[in-house]
């Protein structure tokens, strides 16, 4: 499963590119909004320069043919570029023109299976299940991904499933487990994901043994059991 970063902050995205571990970028009207001046297209843009992946910027038309004359426009931002378009009749009318043209489509705001299953058929390249918003209205929103994911390949359909919406580092586990293709996650979620507060203690102890025993070979020892320790080549 790859992992996306879901956000348009530019120091959250370098940082999770510096990690080693980014394999592309969600982003959405709400997202972009939190950036006060920076105009969608620029964002992107600089998005796509600092990550080698699949960038989605969404378009905000509401009609058929204005969702497909905006969806022209984002993807030639950047040959990177994902047009995400909700899914709805005129959403879907749109993946289908789209699709054809060979415009990459990743269908938004999948609540249901059988609107998973229109916008592949439609040709979209990616579905983004919405988990944690299933789950705020006390619904199993990792269900959805599960059942999308048995049916996508039980028939062989190429379209990826993008678990979306995703809350904490749980999320993460049960998305890979329900065998989303990617998951796409806030940068609190994936800084939580290295964390551990046992990997922090051993880390400690680690050093503060390795001191001890320096010391403790410190006042005879010498330059020579140090090199010792470090070696871990004997001087017998
Ligand atoms: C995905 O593409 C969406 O931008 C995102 O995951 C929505 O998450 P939210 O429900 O936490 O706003």
């Amino acid at each position: 499963m790859r992992l996306f970063l879901d956000t348009a902050n530019i120091d959250e995205i370098r940082h999770a590119a510096d990690l080693g571990v980014l394999a592309g970028v969600t982003t959405n009207p709400t997202l972009i909004a939190k950036e006060v001046g920076v105009p969608y297209r620029d964002r992107v843009i600089e998005i796509a320069r600092l990550v080698d992946g699949p960038i989605s910027a969404e378009c905000l038309s509401r009609t058929a043919d204005e969702l497909v004359e905006e969806a022209r426009a984002i993807a030639a931002w950047h040959p990177n570029v994902v047009v995400k378009i909700p899914i709805d009749e005129e959403g879907l009318k749109a993946i289908a023109r789209l699709s054809r043209e060979g415009i990459r489509i990743n269908t938004t705001l999948i609540f249901s299976t059988n609107q998973a299953l229109l916008a592949a058929t439609a040709g979209a390249t990616y579905v983004s299940p919405f988990v944690g918003r299933l789950d705020d209205i006390g619904e199993d929103g990792m269900a959805l991904v599960r059942e999308i994911v048995t049916i996508f390949d039980r028939f062989h359909i190429p379209t990826q499933v993008l678990a979306a919406s995703l809350r904490h580092p749980r999320h993460v586990v049960e998305a890979a487990q329900a065998g989303a293709h990617i998951a796409t996650i806030p940068y609190s979620v994936l800084l939580s994901m290295l964390k551990h507060p046992l990997t922090d203690i051993g880390i400690e102890r680690f050093l503060s043994d390795y001191q001890r025993a320096l010391t403790n070979l410190g006042s005879g020892a010498t330059k020579e059991g140090e090199q010792t320790m470090i070696s871990g080549k004997g001087t017998r």
